[in-house]
């Protein structure tokens, strides 16, 4: 069947082309943490093959569930049709996501990262504790050529950033970049928005269980690139275990049905709200690409289809204020995640990021504001009930 090109269709039909062809409407969940053998020949051939990141051949066995699933498939066939790359490969959250990628990427020969900050906070703990034997330079967007060395294994950023909403020029990255893979971490963006591959990233990661899911209520993460990326991520999958259950696999690719709608809804919203914080005399400055500055390198339209469904905005009353406004939250919730059908907002410095070291977390003053699916207005109301009276 002849499809569309445009994202809509594509999240709506993708990885369920076959379904009508087997009689169904959606996929069936498969949960089997094992499969029969035909022979131990065959069995092993396969094992061979799924342990080494390649796909099943026909009717081979699919042997074993941390090699292969077919819901997970299905997810991971559709990410990589609305990022555009050849495949992309998921995981249990964005963190296992993104320890994948670095051990996919770092070696003995090349345990140095260069990392744009900010980044999520978990992101940037991970790398400054060298858990995984990696080193890290901190760099700017600008800086990042200068930070390379010969050892250097993998240059990571975000963009939009969390917490601060920066955007990053992609192209501009990748030119620094030579032959280092440079991966893209576009949680905030999400395909909807932003292809970080399109514009010379080599790998764009998600943490899935933000806009992907959409509904606060399934982990994942997931990583898309070329063929040989998608390999290689698959054997660290393999190896390490860091799998993505088949019902969260479901649920994922149920979310992505609804992504486009879902994610330019909210972030019509936070334009809305962006705006009305900007007038806000408790407010000194708001962190969002859409408003005048927030894309001081015109990167929205170019690389990034729209300002995105985050917020973030500073208090002139700092760490009291944040701290009282967030109390006083009623619809909004106060929780860390983003990306959901609910407004959620949280103290970046307290949470998210509150393990970065001090030079480089979030001020105090600072919160940051997911839109969710409701009115605006109704957001904006309970905002404005909780800062009337702010220390
Ligand atoms: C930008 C970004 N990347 C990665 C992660 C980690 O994802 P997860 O919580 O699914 O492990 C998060 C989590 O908040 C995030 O905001």
């Amino acid at each position: 069947m002849t499809r569309s090109a445009d994202v809509a269709t594509t999240a709506v039909h993708v990885a369920r082309e076959d379904l009508a062809g087997l009689g169904l409407h959606v996929p069936t969940i498969d949960l089997a943490t094992t499969y029969p053998m035909p022979t131990i020949e065959a069995g092993g051939t396969a094992y061979d093959t799924l342990a080494a990141g390649g796909s099943p051949d026909g009717e081979a066995t699919l042997v074993y569930q941390r090699l292969w699933n077919p819901g997970v498939d299905r997810f991971e066939r559709a990410v990589a049709a609305l990022e555009g790359t050849d495949g992309a490969v998921a995981f249990a959250s964005g963190m296992a996501a993104l320890t994948a990628t670095l051990l996919a990427a770092v070696s003995a020969g090349t345990p140095h990262v260069v990392a744009v900050r900010p980044l999520y906070g978990g992101s940037d703990h991970l790398l400054a504790t060298g858990l995984l034997g990696t080193q890290v330079t901190w760099a700017t967007a600008d800086t990042v050529a200068d930070a390379l060395r010969p050892d250097t294994g993998l240059v990571l950023l975000e963009t939009p950033a969390n917490p601060s909403l920066d955007l990053v020029d992609i192209e501009a990255v990748a030119a620094q970049v030579g032959e280092v893979p440079l991966v893209v971490d576009n949680t905030f963006a999400t395909p909807v928005l932003q292809q970080p591959v399109r514009h010379g990233a080599t790998l764009a990661l998600h943490s899935a269980t933000k806009f992907m899911g959409g509904h606060g209520d399934v982990m994942g993460g997931v990583v898309a690139g070329s063929s040989d990326w998608v390999a290689r991520l698959r054997q660290v999958r393999a190896i390490t275990g860091a799998v993505l259950h088949p019902l969260a696999a479901y649920e994922l690719h149920r979310g992505l049905q609804t992504i486009h709608v879902r994610v330019r809804a909210q972030q019509e919203s936070a334009g809305v709200v962006a705006a009305w914080l900007a007038e806000r005399p408790e407010v000194s400055v708001v962190h969002y690409p859409g408003l005048p500055g927030g894309d001081p390198r015109g990167l929205v339209g170019r690389q990034l289809a729209g300002p995105g469904a985050l917020v973030a905005f500073r208090l002139r009353g700092g760490y009291a204020a944040a701290s009282a406004l967030l109390d006083r939250l009623d619809l909004v919730t106060h929780a860390v995640s983003l990306g959901g059908v609910e407004s959620l907002a949280q103290h970046p410095a307290s949470l998210t990021h509150r393990f970065v070291a001090a030079d480089a977390r979030p001020d105090a003053d600072l919160v940051r504001l997911s839109c969710g699916l409701e009115a605006a207005g109704d957001v904006i109301a309970d905002l404005e009930k909780a800062f009337a009276n702010l220390p």
